[in-house]
């Protein structure tokens, strides 16, 4: 006899994101503060003076990409187990998307899932990185091939960490910002236009659209079967340029913008994106220093390496391509022709 029972999904994931001055914020549990030595010491006298716990402790992971990886993750496990950390214990994601990505994924796995909420302190990780439930760590195969969608219990967004952040790691998140602007709303895109970022009442207007962008994306499409895609807009291109470069020339958000006008070019080519506003896009992305050429030396080696990135198949290359302003698409049926003569107008002569 065949029984079929049915299992009804009950799962809430919702969380609030808060953009402001961080609050006092207490919890009646124990809570390790997951962060590396260079945003400690910028910062972490001021979250020690927000945050209290039950029991509090500090894991320190050392600072970069690199040590986005498993031996990252081992040593933060080791300190919870050491610490007697339990099921309603919780991690805070204190730093940029490297510490966020890492956190979050410890604690999708740490005794099969405990809470964490991201304090982020990049504009690339306020905008982004924080917002949406992407979690991971890169190994010898590649970047972020190994995570969980497992969502934050709460995200708080404070600019005030931002005035500490290096110039070029600033154009870096605003590379998203104007990513989200670009594929999803074209009023925010013409606010971006004529604002300053580093006016402090504008970047807390343009932190809130960014957020709610992406917010509203992946409460869409939690898991990226659709239209989540779009918001790789300008990495397909912008992972060929880091994976030339061997992630030494370019920030990822510079890569981005790279990639992003590379994109355009795309839009243009197949009639989607007018001269007038591709150009536009480029100019918003100069005025923030964000570099927009790059010299391709082999087209055909530089297409084939988009079949490295874990969005395309084996056969077919996934291209996020704008729509004038503020609106996307998402194909894998641009001919290589197409495709090979945009990345022509990229080599030495640009
Ligand atoms: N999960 C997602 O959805 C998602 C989205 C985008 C990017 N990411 C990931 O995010 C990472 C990139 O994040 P990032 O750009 O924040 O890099 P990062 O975390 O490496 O931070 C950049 C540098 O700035 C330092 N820093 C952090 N806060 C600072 C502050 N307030 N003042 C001065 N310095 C500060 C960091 O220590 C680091 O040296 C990548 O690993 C990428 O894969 C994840």
């Amino acid at each position: 006899m065949q029984v079929n029972i049915s299992l009804t999904k009950v799962v809430d994931n919702s969380y609030s994101i808060t953009i402001d001055s961080l609050p006092k914020i207490h919890f009646d549990t124990k809570v390790a503060i997951v962060t590396n030595p260079k945003v400690a010491g910028l910062h972490l006298a001021y979250l020690l003076s927000k945050i209290s716990a039950k029991e509090l402790y500090i894991i320190t992971v050392p600072d970069g990409e690199e040590y986005k990886n498993q031996e990252s993750v081992d040593l933060i496990l080791e300190s919870l187990f050491n610490h007697r950390f339990n099921r309603k214990s919780l991690l805070i994601a204190f730093g940029g998307g490297v510490i966020g990505d890492m956190t979050g994924y410890v604690s999708s796995i740490y005794q099969r899932g405990i809470d964490f909420v991201q304090v982020p302190t990049t504009l690339l990780s306020q905008v982004d990185a924080s917002v949406g439930g992407k979690t991971g760590m890169n190994n010898s195969y590649g970047k972020n091939l190994i995570g969980a969608f497992h969502q934050p219990q709460a995200v708080y967004i404070d600019p005030y960490f931002l005035t500490t952040l290096p110039a070029r790691e600033f154009g870096a998140g605003v590379a998203e910002v104007v990513k989200m602007a670009v594929t999803f709303n074209k009023e925010f895109f013409e606010f971006l236009e004529s604002a300053d970022l580093n006016n402090a009442e504008v970047l807390q207007e343009a932190l809130k659209q960014a957020v709610q962008t992406k917010a509203d994306v992946v409460a869409q499409d939690e898991k990226e079967h659709g239209i989540r895609a779009a918001l790789n807009y300008g990495h397909t291109f912008g992972h060929v340029i880091e994976n030339e470069t061997k992630y030494k020339q370019y920030l990822h958000g510079e890569a981005v913008a790279i990639g992003m006008v590379m994109a355009n070019e795309t839009s243009v080519a197949m009639g989607l994106m007018s001269v007038d506003e591709a150009q536009r896009v480029q100019s918003l992305l100069e005025k923030y220093n964000l570099p927009t050429s790059y010299s391709i030396a082999d087209t055909e080696s530089f297409y084939e390496t988009f079949f490295l990135d874990k969005k395309s198949s084996d056969s077919a290359i996934t291209f996020i391509l704008p729509v004038g302003l503020g609106d996307v698409k998402i194909t894998d049926k641009c001919e290589k022709s197409l495709i090979l003569s945009v990345l022509t107008q990229f080599g030495d002569a640009r």
